[in-house]
């Protein structure tokens, strides 16, 4: 597939997923929503690619939202199509990868983009980083999974009056209310992403994945996180990261995982 409003670019094991429409502020349209989602299906089945970092081009803006032009004339029917389809296309999907997925928050995360941002498995951000949900403001609400998300991470309280109010928080707060992990300057930002990957691809990515599916499960209705747990961790059991693992601890060696 040609992309036309992304780019990704590899360094050792780490892939950075860049969102670009700079003149739109990187807002989500529909044909974002699926150059992104084949982008990361092609990452996740690249067995190079042990971390993926997602980003926005430009100093300005991670994403500023959906692209608000596409669905102002939008039916009720339509409205309805448009979360389910950006749901299961890209925010469910991202989520769900087994490949661990960064967010670099990269200046303003609002509406669609602050719930992308929040399907990722955990965030960074740049000190000028603004983060919001206004969907409120334009009369809809967060359709991307933003209200469910949302209060999973930074609680329920919070999450009400942020949405209520359309406000938008900065980094330092985003970090206080644990919806970041770290902030640091802008120019910091992709090395303090290469440092996490680096971190990351040390470990077992069969293990990962796995806890990646555990962690989830905490958060899906219907879903008992602790069996998910008991199987995950009785399957890391059958597998050769582990035998590798624990066979270089005995031998007290850097253990070499091959992902398998
Ligand atoms: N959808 C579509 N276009 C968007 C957009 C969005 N969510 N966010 C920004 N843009 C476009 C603007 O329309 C403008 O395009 P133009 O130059 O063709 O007119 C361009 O991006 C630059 O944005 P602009 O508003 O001029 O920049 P700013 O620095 O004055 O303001 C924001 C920045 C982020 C505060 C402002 O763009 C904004 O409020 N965006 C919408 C945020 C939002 O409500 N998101 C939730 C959507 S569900």
């Amino acid at each position: 597939m040609k992309y036309e409003n992304i780019f990704i670019e590899h360094e050792k094991g780490i892939a950075t997923l860049i969102i670009n429409r700079p003149t739109k502020l990187n807002a989500l349209n529909k044909a974002t929503i699926h150059e992104l989602h084949h982008a990361f299906y092609a990452l996740e089945t690249n067995a190079e690619v042990k971390v993926i970092v997602l980003t926005g081009s430009g100093e300005k803006a991670f994403v500023a939202g959906a692209d608000i032009s596409e669905f102002a004339n939008f039916s009720v029917e339509e409205g309805t199509q448009l979360a389910k389809q950006g749901q299961e296309l890209l925010f469910d999907f991202v989520e769900n990868l087994k490949t661990p997925v960064i967010a670099a928050i990269n200046g303003f995360a609002l509406g669609g983009g602050l719930e992308l941002a929040m399907a990722c498995h955990f965030r960074v951000a740049s000190d000028n980083a603004k983060m919001g949900l206004p969907e409120v403001s334009l009369g809809v609400i967060p359709g991307y999974g933003g209200t469910q998300r949302l209060p999973q991470l930074v609680g329920k309280g919070r999450a009400m009056e942020m949405i209520m109010t359309a406000g938008v928080i900065n980094a330092e707060e985003a970090k206080t209310y644990g919806l970041v992990n770290h902030v640091v300057p802008q120019t910091e930002l992709a090395a303090l992403c290469y440092g996490i990957g680096q971190k990351i691809m040390k470990n077992s990515p069969v293990a990962i994945s796995e806890a990646i599916k555990a962690i989830n499960a905490n958060f899906k209705d219907g879903v008992d996180g602790f069996e998910t747990e008991i199987k995950a961790f009785g399957k890391c059991f059958g597998t050769e990261d582990f035998r590798e693992g624990t066979t270089a601890f005995l031998e007290k060696r850097k253990a070499e995982f091959k992902g398998n």
